[in-house]
């Protein structure tokens, strides 16, 4: 029976308060938990992130005391949620291994939503993402070699690779060039809404984090690197949200993001590999279901419609973690020389985009080149973990 979350209750809004001792959940193991646990964990995150900050935007621009009272309610438990999921990373990981977990979420989530995309517009702009999160992983992995002295593997496991995508220096594109179309809300697929709240949130999370744990660093190659990918990080925010339809009403938003979660929550349920993790995912879903029911109830009323006229009439399938290795080879071999001009695709690079580099460049190279000439110069070698043979798009290992 597929599983429709309109037609399921939840728990009451009353019952979903947790006390501190509720909340303490215990971290997963960092040497022997399955890398896509703790992938669900960060998507989860971010996802919790988002629906706490556009519920107080939500709040920002609502004039009814007791709608906002009610949003306050729900978003105390959002936040509750939060702490419980982001909380189960173990403090014993260094904040470079949690980035190159945070990329290796953003390869391995974009890929699967790139595969499942039915709008072959918003696939693209899944593809095209998807190249620039691979290379940052590749330069994280190096610059963690460089200094932790530890190799990226023990952290993917083996499960995606790592090596060059698109360089990440000519992912500085005048921001003009971010700006996507977006989705028609009146056409378009339920599932195509989900995924772009999905990737835009998953984003979102990535540029407050490299924003904000950045100068917490010392080296100053690590600095730099955090730097200018948190600045891209920025370009990929831009170009994600914009293909949500703005014409959404904030209740049909709310409806969306509400569902999203049920969605999540539900797919990771059935993926998760982690029986303690597992229950979280399950305990989350039930509380969720009363958000959704709640945020159906706004839109009946504020909006005069049913919820089944925008949403799916039952869960599209689950949201996977797993290998996406011959997909990426595939995009590497294909569109890795891509650029983005206006709200299309192009292979050259134009006059806009070369005018952001030597505006950015300035005639140095960026850090991101440098990180791998240094990792060269320290360890004979740059780090790559191609699992699948060389690379796809002929960048070969240089010694
Ligand atoms: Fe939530
Ligand atoms: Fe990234
Ligand atoms: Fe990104
Ligand atoms: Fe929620």
């Amino acid at each position: 029976m597929a599983f429709d979350p309109l037609q399921q209750r939840g728990i009451p809004l009353d019952e979903q308060l947790r006390d501190w001792r509720e909340l303490n959940v215990t971290p997963i193991d960092p040497d022997h938990a399955d890398p896509y646990t703790r992938c669900r964990i960060i998507t989860m995150n971010g996802i919790e992130t988002e629906a706490i900050l556009f519920s107080h935007q939500l709040a920002r621009h609502c004039p009814d005391l007791e709608i906002k009272q009610q949003l306050a309610r729900v978003r105390y438990v959002e936040a509750q949620q939060q702490k419980a999921v982001n909380w189960l990373l173990p403090g014993t990981s260094s904040v470079l291994e949690t980035t190159i977990a945070y990329e290796q979420v953003a390869v391995d989530l974009t890929a699967w939503v790139a595969r499942m995309e039915p709008d072959p517009y918003l696939k693209q702009a899944y593809q095209f993402g998807v190249l620039e999160d691979f290379d940052h992983l590749y330069r994280y992995a190096n610059l963690y070699e460089m200094i932790e002295h530890r190799k990226a593997e023990k952290i993917v496991d083996g499960l995606t690779e790592v090596m060059p995508g698109r360089p990440t220096y000519l992912h500085h594109r005048d921001p003009l060039d971010n700006v996507r179309q977006p989705y028609d809300r009146s056409v378009t697929e339920p599932l195509s809404r989900l995924h772009a709240l999905t990737v835009m949130a998953a984003e979102q999370q990535t540029m407050n984090f490299y924003m904000n744990v950045g100068p917490t660093c010392m080296e100053p190659i690590a600095r730099q690197l955090y730097q200018e990918i948190a600045m891209v990080e920025e370009e990929h925010v831009t170009h994600y949200e914009s293909l949500v339809d703005p014409g959404e009403s904030w209740w049909e938003m709310l409806l969306n993001h509400e569902y999203n979660e049920c969605y999540l929550y539900y797919s990771f349920m059935e993926t998760e590999s982690d029986p303690k993790v597992k229950n979280i995912w399950e305990l989350h879903l039930n509380m969720e279901l009363e958000h959704l029911r709640l945020a159906a109830d706004l839109f009946r009323r504020f909006d005069g419609r049913e919820p089944d006229q925008v949403l799916a009439p039952a869960l599209p399938p689950p949201v996977t973690f797993e290998p996406n290795k011959a997909y990426i080879r595939e995009l590497l071999a294909t569109q890795i020389d891509c650029t983005t001009l206006g709200t299309g695709y192009v292979k050259e690079a134009h006059e806009r985009f070369t005018r952001m580099q030597e505006a950015v460049m300035n005639g140095e190279k960026p850090a991101s080149e440098r990180v791998i000439d240094d990792n060269r110069a320290i360890s004979g070698r740059e780090y790559r973990l191609e699992t699948e043979g060389p690379h796809p798009a002929g960048l070969q290992l240089s010694r």
